[in-house]
């Protein structure tokens, strides 16, 4: 049939539903925890004329879901890194290990500490390669920052393993992977620091929203008083002179009601909305896995995935381009992640030339193609998708075969 990029009929004329997870089953539990703290008139979470606590249910759920001692809700999961990052101790003239394959603001939290972060190539799991760990120490590395992405776990196992080796701090960064989990244990329970977003495009959302997870009460309470200006809350949430001998110098980046109160109700729905991502996520990828030219990304862990984001890679950075394009002109809205780039291309990171220290990031990303997933499609969505990225395919695959 004729591509919709050559004048034929596109697969799909209706647009799918957006993909923002969390944000499309918002519902009347949301709108209720919003009135009572509206109705309270009591927004602030550690004082007003009658506070609801939002944010501290909110912690204590979370906490309880990841099955971790403490959880500290924040205003942004960049802000959660910088704290959790400022209370490992990371600061200039160390340098802590990232993966090329990450949102912007993974290094650029270790850059705001005033430390390096040394780019840690992926393989075709998109998450941080163990066996590059090694080339990339030196024995200026204090800490490493595993990014779980788009859904899927990063192999735990052997980043511990590296980790107790040489003594260095975990900071996970679970930032897309809210839920998700590496064999039965939740992301952001294996770090010094689990670091989690609530920001519209994450599992769960209040629009703007952090979190930070941790065993360590000593390191539970560092960031408690980075977060709010140094000092730790009194009796009533006041803020007075912190004379406990503690007191350090902190930033506001505390969370409000309405957040939290949004976030308490959506937590509610973490392990559903995870079930219909995985349904979604897996009818996709079993439509396409035996299309010729596809491979998919490498689960480490099927069962413990959340199905946040469909990955599919083809052998070259030519075609991939091609199938983008002529996938999204069938009404499909695929693009390659993060452009197609290392995470290192961004300007104000300021990384130089280190493309040739993770190539196998720059090869996968720019020949790889990915769709974000949306609970709330149904059968016909995955047929038309499916259809879409088969056509498509086999249509430039037949060109380069023959
Ligand atoms: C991997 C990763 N880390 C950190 C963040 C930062 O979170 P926020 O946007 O809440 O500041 C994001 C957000 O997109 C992310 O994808």
């Amino acid at each position: 049939m004729r591509l919709a990029i050559n004048g034929g009929p596109p697969v799909r004329t209706d647009p799918l539903a957006p993909d923002y997870p969390g944000a499309s089953v918002y519902g009347d539990e949301e709108k209720a925890a919003v009135l009572e703290v509206l109705e309270r008139r009591s927004p602030f979470r550690f004082y007003g004329p009658d506070p609801c606590h939002a944010v501290a249910a909110f912690e204590a759920a979370f906490a309880e879901r990841m099955r971790v001692r403490h959880a500290l809700a924040l205003s942004s999961g960049t802000a959660a890194l910088v704290v959790g990052l400022q209370s490992l101790g990371v600061s200039p003239g160390d340098e802590v290990l990232v993966p090329a394959n990450t949102f912007l603001a993974s290094p650029a939290a270790v850059l705001l500490c005033g430390a390096t972060p040394v780019y840690v190539d992926i393989d075709d799991s998109f998450n941080l390669d163990p066996a590059d760990l090694e080339r990339k120490r030196s024995d200026r590395t204090v800490a490493l920052m595993p990014v779980h992405i788009e859904g899927s776990p990063c192999d735990m196992d052997a980043i511990m393993r590296f980790a107790e080796r040489h003594g260095l701090r975990v900071i996970e960064d679970v930032a897309q992977s809210c839920g998700a989990s590496f064999r039965g244990r939740p992301l952001g329970s294996f770090g010094d620091i689990g670091v989690f977003s609530f920001q519209i495009n994450k599992m769960i959302t209040a629009g703007e929203g952090g979190m930070i997870t941790t065993n360590a009460t000593d390191l539970h309470e560092r960031v408690a008083r980075l977060h709010d200006q140094g000092n730790l809350r009194g009796a009533g949430g006041a803020m007075g002179f912190d004379t406990t001998g503690g007191a350090i110098l902190g930033q506001n980046y505390r969370m409000n009601e309405l957040s939290g109160a949004v976030l308490g109700a959506q937590l509610r729905k973490l392990d559903p909305l995870i079930a219909a991502m995985r349904r979604v996520a897996s009818a996709i990828r079993s439509r396409v896995a035996d299309v010729p030219g596809v491979r998919l990304r490498r689960q480490l862990d099927p069962d413990g995935e959340a199905g946040r984001r469909v990955f599919i890679l083809l052998p070259s950075t030519s075609l991939a381009l091609e199938v983008e394009r002529a996938v999204q002109a069938e009404g499909v809205p695929v693009v390659r992640l993060y452009e197609g780039k290392p995470v290192f291309e961004h300007p104000q990171l300021r990384a130089g030339d280190v493309g040739s220290t993770c190539p196998q990031a720059v090869d996968l990303l720019a020949r790889t193609v990915t769709l974000s997933v949306s609970p709330v499609w149904d059968d016909r969505d995955v047929d038309d998708i499916g259809q879409a990225i088969s056509k498509v395919v086999t249509y430039y695959w037949k060109g380069v075969a023959t």
